[in-house]
């Protein structure tokens, strides 16, 4: 790519057909907003301090979403038009060169296409190269009109159009590569007059030719990368082809997938050869799976990292947690926020576990809640165990040691020390510390009362 090329990435516009109080490029599509797709290819062809977004509604917001990329903003505090919001750019934006705009609801642009738009522009003399598509319903785009020498004379906007010109099936894409310097040496000839009464920027094409210069159109030999968003229906589709093209390329590298159509996995999640993905699964955010690892049927995985090997049952919620390798999780276990499992630990059904770490070789078999909690190497957690890690007012500490041992339907009260190798008996309720190796009970005695229920009932 020519170093002198920069980007501005038009993001202003409300989009009210979303029906949504969100502004249409920050909601999600292969768990990426729109606009870190469009920013993600903008930085395959420039750098960030070369790349300018135009933000308006919701700008701040905007702003923030794509503070991580390290691109330049520009407001446009009224969506006065394309040709308006290209000119907010102009302070932010390198003054030679070449210029690319974009939309930030077009997501799907691929890099090839946009490389192939440069490759015209760099390499011949015309002020500006168009992006363009023939579609067999070009619905309400902007027309090409051609000149007799192939070049683009003008674009008409639909609703501008005649009947004629709405015949034309190649349609503008509303993607150019301009030459900076006199993009920005003509763009206040733009005017709003036109039945919108809005600056549009496709004005620029009759505006560069009538200072003597020339425009070109680029032909995309996939239309479908032009699908912008104007509705949830839209949304929906552009979702579903990112995770299908996700889905795809980490079956090609190796990572099996049952019923591909029916899992939801983020852009941004690596996963590692021979894994098995069942039906009906969500890998969310930036999640990292190992490899020969299994995730069953029905269970939502986000922002975790779970290592080589590893069995996850079906249902299992798994949130911010990290698991180490040849654990079994599941079924049905709940895993929130910043746990710490080792390897070969096993977590078992209606288990839940928030803010855990569990050492290697610790077993949670069944129905146990762990909050707040360490739990040491190979100990077993009984059925029924619950940690009291909440007084209605703060959260406290649970730490339980090595090699222990919790009987079945232990309460653990918080802040409380079960020491390397001792015993919890079932049924205890743990309120002091468990001195190593020693046994605790802390319940009521049984006693029997012979005959008691003859007697009851009178007999
Ligand atoms: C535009 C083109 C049309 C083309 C179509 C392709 C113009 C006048 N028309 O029409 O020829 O076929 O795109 O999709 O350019 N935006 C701002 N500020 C504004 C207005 C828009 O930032 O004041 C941004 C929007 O957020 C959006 C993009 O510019 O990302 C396009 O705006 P939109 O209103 O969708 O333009 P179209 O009417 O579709
Ligand atoms: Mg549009």
């Amino acid at each position: 790519m020519p170093s002198s090329l920069s980007v501005v990435i038009l993001a202003a516009g409300f989009g009210t057909r979303m029906k949504s109080r969100t502004t249409k490029v920050l909601h999600h599509a292969g768990g990426l907003t729109l606009i870190e797709h469009v920013v993600r290819t903008a930085l395959t062809i420039a750098p960030p301090d070369r790349i300018v977004t135009v933000v308006g509604h919701q700008g701040d917001r905007v702003a923030e979403a794509i503070a991580p990329y390290g691109i330049r903003t520009a407001l446009q505090d009224a969506p006065l038009g394309t040709g308006h919001a290209l000119r907010c750019a102009r302070e932010s934006a390198p003054a030679g060169g070449q210029l690319v705009v974009l939309y930030g609801d077009v997501p799907l642009l691929s890099e090839a296409t946009l490389a192939r738009l440069i490759m015209q522009q760099t390499s011949g003399s015309a002020a500006a190269t168009v992006l363009t598509a023939i579609l067999n319903d070009p619905a309400a785009y902007g027309r090409i009109i051609r000149g007799e020498d192939g070049g683009v004379e003008a674009i008409v906007e639909y609703k501008a159009a005649s009947d004629a010109q709405r015949a034309i099936n190649e349609i503008n894409s509303g993607i150019y590569c301009f030459d900076a310097a006199l993009l920005w040496k003509h763009i206040d000839s733009i005017t709003t007059n036109n039945p919108a009464g809005e600056f549009y920027l496709t004005d620029m094409v009759e505006i560069l030719r009538a200072n003597g210069h020339r425009v070109e159109g680029q032909v995309m030999t996939d239309s479908s990368e032009l699908l912008g968003i104007n509705t949830k229906v839209e949304l929906a589709e552009v979702d579903r082809l990112f995770r299908a093209r996700k889905a795809a390329q980490l079956m090609l590298d190796g990572v099996t997938i049952e019923r591909p159509e029916t899992v939801s996995i983020d852009l941004d999640v690596l996963i590692g050869a021979d894994t098995v993905v069942e039906p009906n699964v969500r890998i969310l955010g930036k999640s990292v799976i190992g490899a020969n690892t299994r995730i069953g049927t029905g269970t939502v995985i986000s922002n975790s990292a779970i290592a080589d090997a590893v069995t996850v049952e079906p249902y299992c919620v798994i949130d911010d947690s990290a698991i180490g390798e040849e654990s079994r999780i599941g079924p049905f276990a709940r895993l929130r926020l910043k746990n710490r499992v080792g390897a070969h630990v096993h977590i078992g059904n209606f288990v839940e576990l928030k803010n855990t770490a569990m050492a290697d070789g610790a077993k949670a078999n069944h129905l146990a809640y762990l909050g707040d909690s360490e739990v040491g190497a190979k100990t077993n957690i009984g059925a029924g165990t619950i940690t009291c890690n909440y007084d209605g007012k703060l959260k406290h500490r649970t730490n339980i040691g090595a090699g222990v041992f919790v009987g079945s339907n232990a309460t653990l009260v918080a802040p409380v020390t079960l020491e390397d190798g001792s015993y919890i008996a079932a049924g205890s309720v743990i309120t002091e510390q468990v001195p190593g190796g020693a046994l605790a009970i802390a319940r009521g005695r049984q006693s029997n009362k012979e005959g008691w229920v003859a007697k009851k009932k009178g007999g």
